[in-house]
């Protein structure tokens, strides 16, 4: 199995370019099933969970032609089936975002239920609750979602969401805009990656509005024809970058990102010491002393981001005094602590809170990541400890993370993967 090998203690300097975002992605390649035409989406990110969409998007007859520059044509128009199979759906929870728009488009589809997951139970019933509420008739049958609309397929209706979720509000979105008449979608997830899908629909011909809001409203149409998209870019990947930036210190430049989708991470870094100015698509982080510890209290867009916490208790952990973390998104999303305080960590764990109080130094140590940002977290932790850190089981951070040690070893630090 694949591990990073990381020696700290070198700051980091210099410029990257920030990748497109891969919760933007996934739900975008998810709803070019619903175009009669071929599509264009450029920045699409190379990383793992978009390798296995392209997988599933392949097993039902979808076709792909590569281009320069991350940029991929989808062809849709031929579906030959409509399931996700178990074997990919376990992989990657998202591959539940393709139940939207099969059942939109074709009238039908099968999804394996995801099962259990490293931070949390994360059920799915509100998907369902939502597809139900335009008509759709959910069974679950041998470990599978199976729905199916009446004739005259979705009607449009009223969702309302008891708990903001995220990929809830984008599949009942790609299933709303081909049901008839208009769906209002009430408690809906503000997150950019939402409002950028929803953007992707109208350009193919959808009549989505309050974007950006917790209210959506769609108007149904008929048919969505081919476009030209570009991916927004990953705010989590450049809150990564920035948080490890104030941690070892050093001038850092990133490219290709809007800084405006990352304001609440901005501030807490800056109330941690950082320099931070920003341009219309670029941020610059200048970092010159040890961090100050912050408090951080995760909550739904434009709340602080869940998968910025393990990150920010990186930080954290080697800040001058104490700080505390609440996860309030996932029930069981503290993985990383045990594996931060085998690297010397001082953390104590109250139900959802992780009390963290910082250690002058970090020693590094073999660590194994247990889900995609808690991986992050501990490369971060690792560019700082004294020593070499081993992180091992890193398939999670390649599900998010494109070139992620190519990319630090470019800004200077001593990053390199190790094979089998
Ligand atoms: C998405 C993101 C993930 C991020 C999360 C929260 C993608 C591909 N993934 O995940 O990176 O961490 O948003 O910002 O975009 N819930 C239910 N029933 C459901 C669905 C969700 O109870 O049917 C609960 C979850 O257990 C969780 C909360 O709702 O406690 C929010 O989860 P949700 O926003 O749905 O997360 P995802 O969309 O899976």
């Amino acid at each position: 199995m694949e591990r990073l090998s990381i020696k700290g203690g070198m700051p980091l300097n210099g410029e990257i370019k920030i990748s497109g975002a891969k919760n933007a992605a996934l739900p975008i390649l998810a709803a070019t099933i619903l175009a009669e035409e071929p599509v264009t989406v450029s920045n699409v990110p190379h990383l793992r969970d978009v390798t296995t969409t392209f997988e599933l998007l392949g097993s039902m007859g979808i076709r792909f032609t590569f281009n320069e520059n991350n940029s991929i044509e989808i062809d849709a128009s031929d579906i030959t089936n409509c399931s996700a199979p178990y074997e990919l759906v376990r992989t990657m929870r998202a591959s539940i975002l393709v139940l939207g728009p099969l059942l939109a488009r074709y009238g039908q589809a099968q999804v394996s239920l995801p099962g259990g997951c490293a931070i949390g139970a994360r059920p799915v019933d509100l998907h369902i609750r939502a597809m139900q509420a335009l008509g759709a008739k959910v069974v679950i049958e041998e470990g599978y979602i199976k729905a199916s609309t009446p004739k005259g397929g979705l009607k449009g209706g009223k969702v309302f969401f008891d708990i903001v979720s995220v990929t809830g509000t984008e599949n009942i979105l790609m299933a709303a805009v081909l049901a008839k008449g208009q769906s209002i979608i009430k408690n809906a997830a503000c997150e950019p990656e939402v409002s950028d899908l929803a953007n992707f629909l109208n350009k193919m011909g959808a009549k989505i509005s309050g974007i950006g809001t917790d209210t959506l409203i769609v108007d149904g149409v008929t048919s969505l024809s081919g476009c030209e998209y570009n991916i927004l870019p990953d705010r989590i990947e450049a809150g990564t970058f920035l948080a490890a930036v104030a941690m070892t210190g050093g001038h850092v430049r990133l490219k290709q990102m809007r800084p405006n989708i990352l304001s609440g991470c901005i501030s807490k870094l800056c109330s941690a010491g950082a320099d931070i100015i920003t341009g219309e698509d670029w941020i610059e982080i200048t970092m010159q002393q040890r961090p100050r510890a912050v408090n951080v209290s995760t909550a739904p867009y434009p709340g602080f981001p869940t998968d910025m916490q393990a990150q920010m208790m990186a930080l954290n952990i080697i800040a001058e005094g104490t700080g505390t973390i609440s996860e309030n998104v996932f029930e069981n999303r503290f993985m990383h602590v045990q594996e931060m305080k085998r690297m010397g960590a001082k953390i104590e764990l109250h139900g959802n809170t992780a009390i963290c109080h910082g250690v002058e130094r970090l020693t590094g140590a073999p660590v194994m990541a247990t889900d995609l940002r808690a991986s992050a977290s501990l490369v971060l932790a690792g560019l700082v400890a004294e020593g070499e850190t081993l992180v091992d089981r890193i398939y999670h951070i390649d599900r998010g993370y494109e070139c992620i040690e190519e990319k630090f070893a470019s800004l200077g630090a001593r990053i390199h993967r190790l094979g089998d």
